[in-house]
C-alpha cells in the first residue's frame, strides 16, 4: 500500500475503533482499581450519607476524592475553617466511605461542598470512580434539591486541566443541583493551588454567608477529636509507636505463611512490609543521586505488571523531627488518644502513639506550607507581635510568597524564623495533629518487569537534595523519601553516611523495617505494552523517565528468551541525560540489544556535553521523523512517553505533532486531533508526573 494520507485516515479510524474498545477495557480497570470498599462496608456503621448526616446531627457536608492527599488537605482545611467561623456543623468524608445513592436526599438546607482531584489523563482519583459512576448514572432533575460547591485540583501541565472537576460539574448541574459561586481550578502547575484556593474560598463563603445567613465570628480552633494524654508507655504492646497500620502492632495477630511472611491481602490501606534486598547508586558524578531498589515481595503475594507503581511509604528524618519537636516544645514520649467526636470522624493513624511516633510517621512535617494554615495557627501564637505577623502573611500573598515560599522554608522553619528562633510552644498538640497534613505514600514507577522478575520490584528514584539557594535557616531542601531510600542504600553497601543532609531511624517502630525494609503497595497503572509483541513500540523517558521502560525491555527480552520463533516489532527507546555520568543502566542496554538483536534500539541525547549542542529527546525524535511517521501511520506503532510533565512531555507532544503534521500534510491542529484520539485509544500513553 503506498504511504499517504488513506493509510494514516485508515489509522485514526482504527484508533477510533480502538478507542471504544479501550474505554471499555478501561472501565474494567477501574472497576479493578476502585478499592473494593469491602474494608470500610464492614467497619463503619452506616454507608448511608443521609442517615449518617441526620444522626449526628450535621447541618453541612464536604465531600472530596484525592489520589494522593491534597484535595482531602483542603476538604479538611475547608470543613474546620466553617465550624471555626460560622459554627456550622459539619461532616467531612471521603466519597469512598458512603452509598450516595440517596444524595438527592440529602436536606435542603444542607449545602454539599465537593474538593475533586484529578488523575491519570482527566480521570478521577481510583477511590472516587464509583462517584463519577453514579454521577454519570444521574437523570436530570435527580438532584433539584441539591446545592453545591466544587473546587477542582489539578495541574495545567496536563491537557485534561481539572478533568474530574469539570465533569462531575457538568454532570450535577445536568442532574438539577444548583451550583453556588464558581467551579474553582486550582493549577499546580502553575504552583498556585493555594492562592486559587484562598481566592475561590473567600469569595465562595462571602456567598455562603448571605445565601445561608450565618453569622460570622473570629476563628476559634473546634477539635474534631477528644484528645487525651494516657498513662500507658510505649513498651504497651497497644501503642503504636509509627506501625503502618494497626494490624502491625505486636498486639495483633497477622497472618503468616509458613516461612514467616505476612500473606496479606495488601493494599493501599495496608502496605506489605518489604525487604530491599539490593540497592545502587546510579549516578557517577556525585553531586547528584539517583537509586535503584529493589523490593522482594516473594511469598508475600503481592502483584504487579510491568507498568504499574509503587506506593513507598516513608518517614520523617531525624533531624526534621527534632527540628518540629523543638518548635512547638513537645515531648515525643508522650502516649495520646484521639477519641472521634461522633461518627462521621475517622481516626487519621493508629491509636494511641505517641508523639514522636506521630511526627515521624504520620504528619507531612516539611514541604511548603499553605498560607491558610498561617491563618489558622494564628489564634496560638506566644504573643501579639507575632500574631499580627501571622495575620499580615496570612492576608498579603506577595509578602507570603517573598518572606516563606522563595525561601523553601516548611512549617517549623517559617514560624522559628519569625519568632527569631524562640519556641512556639502555645500551639496546642492536638491543633497541629489535625491542621499538618498526613504523611502520604510516594509513587514511583517501576523499573523491572513482572515476566522477568514476579517476586522483585526494582523502583529508580532521583534523590531530592537541593542547596537552598536563599535561606540559611534551612540550607537542604530535601526530599522525604528518596533521602530515605539513599541512607538505605548506603548503609546496606556499608558506605559512609556522613556526607549526608539527613538521616533516617531505619530500625523503625519495634525494629519493624530492620534490616532495609519499607512498607510498600502496588498501584495499578494504564501504562502497558501492546498485546501483539510485532507491533512497533516508540519509548520516550529521558532522566527517571526511563524507569518503566527498562521493565518493557526486561519483559521483551524475557519474552524472546521463551519465544524465540516469534518476531518482535521495532522497539525504539530515546533516552535523554546531561552526559555520560548520568546515564542510567548504561551498563544494561548493550546486553538486552545482544538478546533483542534488530527489534531494539537505543537513541540517546546529552544535554550537558562540554562543547557541544545541548541535544533533548524531542530533537533525536525530529532527526528520526520520516522513520517514526511510517511507524506511526503504517505500522500501528504505540507511543509511550513517561518523565517529567512540564517541560519534556510537552516538548515531546510538540515534537509528534510536527511529525504527524509534516508526514501527512494537515495543520497541527488536526494533527493535534489525530493524537488525542491516539491518547483516548491508549496508543498514545503518559506516565508523566
Ligand atoms: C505516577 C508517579 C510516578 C513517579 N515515578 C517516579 C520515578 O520513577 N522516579 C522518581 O524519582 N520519581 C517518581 N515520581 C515522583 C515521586 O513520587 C516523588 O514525588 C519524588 O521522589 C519526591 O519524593 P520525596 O518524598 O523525596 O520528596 P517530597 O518530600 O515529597 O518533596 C517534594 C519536593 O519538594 C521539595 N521541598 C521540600 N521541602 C520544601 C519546602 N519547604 N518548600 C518547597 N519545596 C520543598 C523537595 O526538595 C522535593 O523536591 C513519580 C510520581 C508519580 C505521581
Ligand atoms: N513534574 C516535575 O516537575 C518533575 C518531574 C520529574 C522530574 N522533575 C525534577 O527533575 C529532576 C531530575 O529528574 P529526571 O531524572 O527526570 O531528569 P534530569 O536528570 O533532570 O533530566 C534528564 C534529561 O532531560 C533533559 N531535559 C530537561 N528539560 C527537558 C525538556 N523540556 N525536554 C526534554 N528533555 C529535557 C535534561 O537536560 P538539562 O537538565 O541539561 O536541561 C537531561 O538531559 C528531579 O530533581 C525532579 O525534581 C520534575
Ligand atoms: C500522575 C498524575 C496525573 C495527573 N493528571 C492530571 C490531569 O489529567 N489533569 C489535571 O488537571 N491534573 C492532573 N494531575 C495533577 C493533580 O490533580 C494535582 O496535583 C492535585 O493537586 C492532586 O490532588 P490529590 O493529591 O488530592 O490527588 C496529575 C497528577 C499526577 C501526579
Ligand atoms: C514576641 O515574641 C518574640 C519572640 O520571642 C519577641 O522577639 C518579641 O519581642 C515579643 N513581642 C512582645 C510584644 O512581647
Ligand atoms: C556490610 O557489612 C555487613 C556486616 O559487616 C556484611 O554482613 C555485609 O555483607 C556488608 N555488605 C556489603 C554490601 O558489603
Ligand atoms: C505540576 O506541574 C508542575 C509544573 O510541571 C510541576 O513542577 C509540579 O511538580 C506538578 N505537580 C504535581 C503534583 O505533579
Amino acid at each position: 500500500m503506498p504511504l499517504g494520507l488513506d493509510t494514516l485516515d485508515f489509522a485514526v479510524l482504527c484508533g477510533l475503533a480502538l478507542a471504544v474498545a479501550a474505554y471499555t477495557s478501561r472501565e474494567k480497570l477501574k472497576s479493578v482499581l476502585s478499592p473494593g470498599s469491602d474494608s470500610t462496608r464492614v467497619k463503619s456503621m452506616s454507608r448511608d450519607i443521609v442517615e449518617t448526616l441526620r444522626d449526628n446531627d450535621k447541618n453541612y457536608l464536604v465531600l472530596y476524592g484525592s489520589q494522593t492527599g491534597t484535595a482531602e488537605d483542603y476538604a479538611k482545611k475547608f470543613a474546620k475553617e466553617l465550624v471555626s467561623k460560622f459554627s456550622l456543623r459539619v461532616m467531612c468524608a471521603d466519597v469512598e466511605a458512603y452509598d450516595l445513592e440517596n444524595l438527592h436526599n440529602v436536606p435542603k438546607d444542607i449545602v454539599v461542598s465537593i474538593f475533586l482531584s484529578t488523575y491519570g489523563e482527566g480521570d478521577f482519583p481510583d477511590a472516587a470512580v464509583p462517584f463519577e459512576d453514579y454521577l454519570s448514572g444521574l437523570n436530570s432533575g435527580d438532584l433539584e434539591n441539591v446545592r453545591y460547591s466544587i473546587f477542582g485540583l489539578g495541574n495545567s501541565t496536563y491537557e485534561f486541566f481539572n478533568g474530574a472537576a469539570k465533569k462531575a460539574n457538568k454532570l450535577l448541574s445536568e442532574g438539577g443541583a444548583k451550583l453556588l459561586g464558581k467551579c474553582g481550578e486550582a493549577d499546580d502547575g502553575a504552583g498556585t493551588t493555594d492562592e486559587d484556593y484562598m481566592a475561590w474560598k473567600e469569595q465562595f463563603m462571602d456567598l455562603l454567608k448571605s445565601e445561608l445567613a450565618l453569622d460570622e465570628h473570629e476563628q476559634k480552633f473546634e477539635p474534631n477529636f477528644e484528645y487525651s494524654v494516657l498513662e500507658a508507655t510505649k513498651n504497651d504492646n497497644t501503642v503504636s509507636l509509627g506501625e503502618p497500620t494497626s494490624q502491625y502492632l505486636p498486639s495483633q495477630k497477622l497472618t503468616y505463611s509458613p516461612e514467616g511472611k505476612q500473606t496479606g491481602p495488601f493494599d493501599a490501606t495496608h502496605p506489605y512490609i518489604a525487604p530491599i534486598v539490593r540497592s545502587k547508586e546510579l549516578f557517577r558524578c556525585g553531586e547528584r543521586n539517583c537509586i535503584h531498589a529493589e523490593f522482594d515481595v516473594s511469598g508475600s503475594n503481592l502483584k504487579y505488571s510491568t507498568g504499574d507503581h509503587l506506593a513507598v511509604w516513608p518517614s520523617n528524618s531525624d533531624e526534621k523531627v527534632e527540628q518540629f519537636l523543638n518548635c512547638f516544645g513537645l515531648d515525643p514520649e508522650v502516649v495520646f488518644s484521639l477519641k472521634p467526636i461522633d461518627n462521621t470522624v475517622k481516626s487519621p493513624f493508629p491509636l494511641p502513639t505517641t508523639i514522636g511516633a506521630a511526627v515521624r510517621h504520620y504528619l507531612e512535617i516539611t514541604g511548603p506550607i499553605s498560607r491558610q494554615l498561617f491563618s489558622s495557627i494564628m489564634q496560638f501564637a506566644p504573643n501579639d507581635t507575632l500574631k499580627e505577623k501571622l495575620n499580615e502573611l496570612s492576608k498579603d500573598k506577595d509578602q507570603f510568597a517573598k518572606e516563606i515560599h522563595v525561601k523553601y522554608l516548611n512549617l517549623a522553619d517559617a514560624l522559628l524564623y519569625l519568632s527569631g528562633g524562640a519556641k512556639w510552644d502555645t500551639v496546642p498538640w492536638n491543633f497541629l495533629v489535625e491542621s499538618v497534613p498526613h504523611l502520604q505514600p510516594r509513587y514511583y514507577s517501576i523499573s523491572s518487569s513482572s515476566l522477568s522478575e514476579k517476586q522483585s520490584i526494582s523502583i529508580t528514584a532521583i534523590v531530592e537534595n537541593m542547596p537552598n539557594p536563599t535561606s540559611e535557616k534551612a540550607p537542604h531542601v530535601t526530599g522525604v523519601a528518596t533521602n530515605l531510600l539513599r541512607n538505605i542504600q548506603l548503609a546496606q553497601n556499608n558506605e559512609s553516611t556522613s556526607v549526608l543532609p539527613v538521616h533516617y531511624d531505619l530500625a523503625g517502630p519495634r525494629n519493624l523495617f530492620s534490616t532495609f525494609q519499607l512498607p510498600v503497595h502496588v498501584r495499578r497503572s494504564t501504562f502497558r505494552l501492546p498485546t501483539n509483541p510485532a507491533t512497533p513500540v516508540i519509548m520516550v523517558g529521558p532522566g527517571t523517565g526511563v524507569a518503566p521502560f527498562r521493565g518493557f525491555i526486561r519483559d521483551r527480552t524475557k519474552f524472546i528468551e521463551q519465544q524465540p520463533s516469534i518476531a518482535l516489532g521495532k522497539h525504539l527507546l530515546f533516552y535523554g541525560s546531561r552526559d555520560e555520568r548520568d546515564f542510567l543502566y548504561q551498563e544494561e542496554w548493550p546486553e538486552y540489544s545482544k538478546k533483542l538483536g534488530e527489534s531494539f534500539e537505543l537513541v540517546v541525547a546529552h544535554s550537558r556535553l562540554p562543547n557541544q549542542p545541548r541535544s533533548y529527546v524531542q530533537d533525536k525524535l525530529i532527526e528520526r521523523e520520516d522513520e517514526l511517521f511510517d511507524l506511526i501511520a503504517n505500522e500501528g506503532a504505540f507511543i509511550y512517553v513517561c518523565g517529567d510533565a512540564k517541560g519534556m512531555a510537552q516538548g515531546v507532544h510538540a515534537a509528534f505533532l510536527k511529525i504527524v503534521s509534516r508526514g501527512k500534510k494537515c495543520s497541527e491542529q488536526d494533527a493535534a486531533e489525530i493524537l488525542k484520539v491516539f491518547k483516548s485509544s491508549g496508543k498514545y500513553q503518559e506516565d508523566v508526573w
